[in-house]
């Protein structure tokens, strides 16, 4: 195995989001001239706006900007009336935001392992838990739809239902997503967007959402986004302060005109990868690799929005630093499960505990997906590996 990178090897970056920003330049600063000149830069009409046009883009009843997607899945769960003295099962197997979200919210983060195909929260071991000791207090559920695509939904709707449970959806990552025809956002009782500017919808900063096709729970995030006030200087409960602001309406306004085609391109951008793969005789068929690469799969029935295109790998983290020696951009998400975090031991979990995830923790690899992506690009990341798999 050749360690020296290839002369003649491009760059790849692993996200150019100035490939999507300069052909929307005047667009875009139009747009933020305009929240300028109406001095609205917290809420405002521009948020307003988009908030609409995010209900009707999403088939939901209601949409609630707010400051980040972290501060989206504690509202979520606020809102929905999850809180102290009641244990929430979610995923060790995603962001960290996932489970302290829940702490924040003050409910207990109860977890269960993975599905080894999509990654996703496996019912049958969220099943297990619920028919556990612990599984009484249990009053919601919260799936993450890893890398965009949705945990399986009909599933987690039965044992909703079954087990009268609160469905919360963590869909940072998971714009234009779908499950049944269905859109992410419109499953769940609630669910939390983020906009990080990495997202397949991104805004210049931190910004989120919360979705819900319930009156009571849309009226209930907009108290708690702005302190817990209805009216103003009258506060009604203990919330924070996690509004949108207006520049960041005023983008993911323009923005989410053009993300039907965004999202199609990356559907073009997977498929291509699947064929590069296949032809140079990389794949093998997992869940598990032995010295090859297992390829990320659609659920049928479900729309992935491929946020982010991920393999599996046995010498992840040689590939990872083969990758970056030829300036080919690749990420780990996520190297340390979350049960396994320093801030997370007083949970009593430990290793060992979700054989799943950790073994994904060891092995998944993310590599560059997004539109403007180029197959010569893919070219090359798909030529890098075989060289290094070589
Ligand atoms: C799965 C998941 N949940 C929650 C979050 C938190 O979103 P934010 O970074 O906007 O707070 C993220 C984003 O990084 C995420 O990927």
């Amino acid at each position: 195995m050749s360690q020296n990178p290839s002369p003649n090897a491009q760059p790849v970056p692993m996200l150019d989001l100035k490939r999507q920003y300069h052909p929307l330049q005047g667009e875009l600063m139009g747009a933020l001239a305009h929240v300028l000149e109406s001095e609205q830069f917290i809420l405002g009409e521009s948020v307003a706006a988009f908030e609409r046009v995010a209900t009707e883009w999403l088939g939901v009843a209601h949409a609630v900007g707010c400051s980040s997607g972290s501060d989206a899945l504690w509202l979520a769960l606020a809102s929905a009336g999850v809180g102290s003295g009641q244990s929430v099962i979610t995923t060790p197997f995603s962001f960290f935001a996932s489970t302290s979200a829940i702490l924040h919210a003050g409910a207990t983060p109860l977890m269960a392992d993975i599905d080894p195909v999509t990654f996703n929260l496996s019912p049958a071991a969220v099943e297990a838990v619920l028919n556990g000791p612990q599984g009484a207090a249990v009053r919601a559920l919260l799936p993450v739809h890893l890398y965009g695509q949705c945990a399986d939904w009909t599933s987690f709707a039965r044992l909703a239902k079954e087990h009268d449970l609160k469905l919360i959806e963590d869909a940072a990552q998971a714009w234009g997503a779908s499950w049944q025809g269905v859109k992410a956002g419109a499953l769940g009782d609630a669910a939390g967007f983020s906009f990080y500017p990495t997202k397949n919808l991104s805004a210049a900063g931190d910004a989120g959402m919360v979705t819900t096709n319930s009156d009571e729970t849309a009226e209930r995030a907009q108290m708690l986004r702005q302190h817990g006030m209805r009216r103003r200087y009258h506060h009604d409960e203990i919330g924070w302060n996690t509004r949108m602001d207006g520049f960041q309406g005023a983008i993911l306004q323009v923005k989410l005109k053009y993300i039907d085609g965004w999202n199609q391109l990356r559907r073009t951008v997977a498929k291509r990868y699947h064929a590069l793969f296949h032809a140079a005789g990389l794949v093998e068929a997992g869940p598990y690799p032995s010295h090859g690469v297992v390829l990320p799969h659609e659920v049928v029935g479900s729309r992935h929005a491929w946020h982010q295109f991920v393999i599996r790998t046995p010498r992840r983290d040689a590939l990872h630093d083969f990758l970056a020696e030829r300036k080919i951009g690749s990420q780990i998400y996520y190297p340390i499960p979350i049960h396994l975090q320093e801030a997370l031991k007083g949970l009593g979990y430990r290793e060992g505990s979700f054989p799943e995830a950790e073994r994904a923790a060891h092995e998944v690899l993310a590599l560059p997906i997004f539109p403007e992506l180029r197959e010569d690009e893919q070219q090359t990341v798909v030529a890098a590996i075989a060289e290094f798999l070589s």
